[in-house]
């Protein structure tokens, strides 16, 4: 018998065993693949390995404007790979590790819930039979397959292929087409393309990007097709046929060849086949359905991560598995979503956090909006030549408070924290012109930002 069974291995998966272990509960963890799930394995961290390769290629191959000057760059992807899955291999033994030393078990085996008893959850594993008396769905995502026709046939014979299997592909394509503009397509196209890839974006709406800020989707589109990738939007891939991608603008149909498709027009909650039906846990839009503690309709039942469709990030996958710990404990918390990173690993990085205009237009908010350059920032200047990244903050009239912050540039991954807490944590403007930022450091866009919509609220 155990006081908590998690199902799936993923960031949420993990986090939540191993906090579960600390806190002292008899906890089991089961993953049909390997711990760590996407983000580890097929996700985030192969992605940045690849990215980061790619960045010092490019950094090399157009270094000539900072005085570097060297001839026949080229990126070595059969040593990029292996590094990859050096990489993901040091990280995975390291969540191994730490589950381990907070005490808890693991069985790498496939797990679906078979009911309920007295005692609690069954939870088979082949032949075995699993007693918890909590348990935590974390069985994350999968990638949308679209009912495109040709797509399942293409997907079938290798000549369309997901992020999982281009981040183990051993050779890189002459010709790249990526269906969905999204965050996967546009890191892989812009690793491909550094690769020396021919790659194409097709992409369905009037912009790249998804959600993120619409000015600076345009800056991120001028600098991905600076680098030589061509961007479609506006079109709608209708059929593969193997290795032309038909698709439809607004003046017909068109086609594109390629040697390997991408597809990556977005992921499903990951609800099938673990039985949820034999305890009666509910579904909304094809994802369990959590409340603010990441309570399903269950009792001792909760959902972390991707498979509660609510962000699926694995940042957010974190936070969501320390609320559900927190609460199973006895804790008060609850998940906050106003603040929550988003991160798009391109050159130049996108990072932006809370609303947007777009969305604090729809929620009729009164607000300002300071959109500036980043050359506003020295270190900015000194390591973009000719560079056009902006910085966004968005303001609340009423309370005087950062609501949203959004940019494009370098570091922005790892500067976007600083404005999730200013926005989370409801911190006034007049406190905030108070903070010293680092000198010279490209984060001081923020502070420059604060000062300027800090005069016109
Ligand atoms: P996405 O939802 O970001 O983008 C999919 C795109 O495909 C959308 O822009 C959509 O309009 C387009 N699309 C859909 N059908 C189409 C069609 N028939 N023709 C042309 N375009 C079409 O999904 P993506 O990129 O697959 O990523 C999946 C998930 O993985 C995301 O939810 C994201 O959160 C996560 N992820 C996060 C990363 C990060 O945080 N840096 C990196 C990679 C993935």
């Amino acid at each position: 018998m155990h006081d908590l069974i998690v199902i799936g291995g993923g960031p949420a998966g993990y986090r939540a065993a191993e906090m579960a272990g600390v806190k002292g509960l008899k906890t089991l963890l089961i993953e049909k693949g390997e711990v760590g799930g996407v983000c580890l394995n097929e996700g985030c961290i192969p992605t940045k390995t690849y990215l980061y390769s790619a960045k010092l290629r490019d950094n090399a191959a157009n270094g000539k404007k900072y005085g570097i000057a060297v001839e026949g760059v080229q990126l070595d992807h059969p040593t990029i790979l292996m590094r990859k899955n050096k990489v993901v291999k040091t990280l995975v033994g390291g969540v191994k590790r730490q589950l381990k030393q907070a005490g808890v078990e693991m069985v790498l085996k496939e797990a679906s819930i078979a009911g309920r008893t007295a005692e609690g959850f069954e939870i088979r594993c082949n032949d075995t039979l699993y007693t918890g008396k909590r348990l935590l769905i974390a069985t994350g995502s999968v990638p949308v397959i679209p009912p495109i026709p040709g797509l399942k046939e293409a997907l079938k014979d290798g000549i369309a292929v997901t992020n999982r299997e281009l981040l183990d592909a051993k050779t890189v394509p002459k010709r790249l087409t990526v269906i969905g503009g999204g965050v996967i397509g546009l890191e892989m196209a812009g690793y491909f393309s550094s690769a020396g890839s021919k790659v194409t974006v097709i992409e369905m709406l009037d912009h790249i990007g998804g959600n993120i800020d619409t000015d600076i989707a345009k800056i991120l589109q001028k600098n991905l097709e600076k680098k030589g990738i061509r961007i479609l939007t506006g079109c709608k891939v209708t059929a593969v046929k193997q290795n032309r991608v038909v698709y439809e603008d607004a003046s017909g149909k068109n086609e594109t060849e390629c040697d390997l498709v991408l597809l990556s027009v977005g992921r499903r909650a990951a609800t099938e086949g673990i039985g949820l039906e034999n305890v009666g846990v509910q579904l909304e839009n094809g994802a369990v359905k959590t409340d603010e503690k990441m309570k399903t309709n269950i009792p001792e039942i909760y959902a972390a991560g991707d498979v509660n469709g609510r962000s699926m990030l694995a940042h957010t996958a974190y936070r969501e598995a320390e609320v559900a710990v927190n609460n199973m404990a006895g804790e008060t918390d609850a998940m906050r979503y106003n603040a929550i990173p988003n991160v798009i690993y391109t050159a130049p990085e996108v990072a932006g956090a809370g609303e947007t205009e777009a969305s604090a237009k729809d929620k009729g908010l009164d607000f300002t909006v300071k959109k500036i350059s980043m050359r506003f920032a020295g270190r900015y200047v000194a390591e973009n030549e000719g560079g056009d990244g902006i910085a966004k903050i968005i303001a609340d009239n009423r309370n005087k408070r950062v609501i949203g912050f959004h940019m494009i540039g370098g570091y922005a991954s790892e500067i976007i924290y600083g404005t999730c807490m200013m926005i989370d944590r409801e911190m006034p403007l007049k406190q905030l012109e108070k903070i010293v930022f680092p000198h010279p450091t490209v984060s001081e866009i923020v502070k420059e930002n604060i000062f300027q919509i800090s005069e016109s609220v």
